[in-house]
């Protein structure tokens, strides 16, 4: 089994890098040149396969009402008395019951973070400066509570207080030094598998580029069911969907091994109980598939709509979860089996769909948003094979575009 998204150049710092404005969803090989001919040469016999090595977080707590351990999963990390750990919360939760069963001892620092605008790097070194000057300690850990967004906050966070400079630096892969500031996840939402990937997906100054390092990873991840009962049910539904989207682009990509589809189709199996079947138990089997397509594309690679959503979002601004239902919905030749189940499950619960989101665009931001799509080559190799350049011309990326 070979993985070519285990990095064929072994190069984060190259040069050629900066020559790709991508957002970082799932792991994307640095040097894509590079991908392309080890991908070549793998195919044409020439090359011994390269198995990708990759960590996994190491602690997890699932249950329903299993919110209440977090004290004593942040106990054990209070070593001193002057120990103090930092709460960064999505701040949808203030005022709500939530809030007071937060675990704050001591010195403790909540952090109220706004999500409307997904994560930016601006942003992140503000929370870190607000972070060093409550004290000149380091906290001795980060929860990070919310959805993807929050989660990747508080990864950046817990990263950026012991590295240097602006999170904006350490866009990329591998280009972090030292190890984060412990750090555990609570999701609030559930889809996205941030709470067990490897990247961090920041907006800088100069790209939308996630930090991808084994740093990046959450040290602990608690997963209780019970918190996903308010989410609005459109946001339910397309944050759900990234995740049955995850699963559909691994299981149908020809990257796929027998590890990823383990995870894949029992993950898929799982939102179909939630969004068809309506399952008594729908929270928590949603909880368990997002961390479950998440573990599937971790050792395979997305697909078709998540490259378009891409350009959605980079140009457009438009939030993943339901940049990727756009996307998805237009593409019935690609994923036909999945796209009409996608279809099934919006209509059972009503799900609206924006619709004519490029009708007024400009020719060049629909150029940028094909040009973004397109140079997510690994994403394109999987789903349609080496020949994809051939199948997926930018004409045919525009049409697609053009629909939505
Ligand atoms: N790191 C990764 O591997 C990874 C993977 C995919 C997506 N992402 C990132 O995740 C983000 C998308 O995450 P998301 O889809 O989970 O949405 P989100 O975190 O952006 O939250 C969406 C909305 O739901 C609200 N919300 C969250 N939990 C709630 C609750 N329990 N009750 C009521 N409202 C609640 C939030 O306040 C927000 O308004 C994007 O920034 C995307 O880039 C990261
Ligand atoms: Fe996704």
């Amino acid at each position: 089994m070979w993985t070519p998204c285990g990095r064929a150049d072994g190069n984060a710092n190259s040069p050629r890098q900066s020559q790709f404005a991508l957002d970082d969803l799932i792991d994307i090989p640095t040097d894509f040149s590079l991908y392309s001919t080890a991908l070549k040469k793998f195919s044409q016999g020439m090359e011994r396969p390269m198995y990708r090595n990759f960590r996994i977080v190491p602690n997890i707590i699932f249950g329903r009402g299993s919110f209440n351990q977090l004290d004593d999963v942040l106990k054990d990390r209070r070593v001193t008395a002057d120990s103090w750990m930092v709460f960064v919360v999505d701040d949808v939760f203030t005022g709500k019951p939530l809030e007071g069963r937060f675990p704050l001892r001591g010195r403790d620092l909540l952090l109220w973070v706004n999500v409307d605008d997904e994560p930016k790097t601006r942003y992140i070194d503000e929370l870190v400066a607000r972070i060093r000057a409550y004290s000149p300690t380091a906290p001795a850990g980060i929860a990070g509570i919310g959805g993807g967004s929050a989660m990747d906050i508080a990864k950046a966070v817990s990263l950026m207080l012991n590295n240097p400079g602006s999170s904006a630096d350490y866009q990329g892969w591998d280009l972090i030094k030292n190890p984060a500031v412990y750090h555990v996840a609570v999701p609030t939402l559930a889809g996205t598998g941030a709470e067990i990937s490897r990247t961090t997906i920041l907006t800088g100054p100069e790209k939308k580029l996630g930090i991808n390092s084994d740093y990046t990873l959450y040290d602990q991840i608690l997963l209780d069911p019970e918190l996903l009962a308010g989410v609005p049910k459109n946001q339910w539904f397309y944050t759900g969907m990234d995740c049955y989207i995850h699963d559909v682009e691994s299981l149908n990509g020809t990257f796929i091994n027998e590890f990823s589809k383990a995870y894949g189709e029992k993950s898929r199996d799982l939102c179909r109980e939630v969004f068809l079947d309506d399952s008594p138990a729908k929270d928590d089997k949603l909880m368990m598939a997002s961390y479950f397509g998440g573990m599937s594309i971790a050792y395979s690679q997305v697909g078709a709509c998540h490259a378009l959503s891409y350009g959605l979002s980079y140009v457009l601004g438009i939030h993943h979860g339901v940049g990727c239902c756009i996307a998805f919905d237009q593409l019935e030749e690609i994923y036909p089996e999945g796209v009409q189940e996608f279809r099934q499950m919006m209509e059972k619960h009503d799900i609206p769909l924006p619709r004519n989101l490029t009708k007024d665009l400009d020719s060049a931001s629909m150029e940028k948003m094909v040009t973004t799509a397109l140079n997510l080559v690994p994403l394109w190799e999987n789903c349609l094979g080496p020949d994809w350049a051939n199948i997926m011309t930018r004409e045919r990326a525009m049409e697609l575009y053009k629909k939505m």
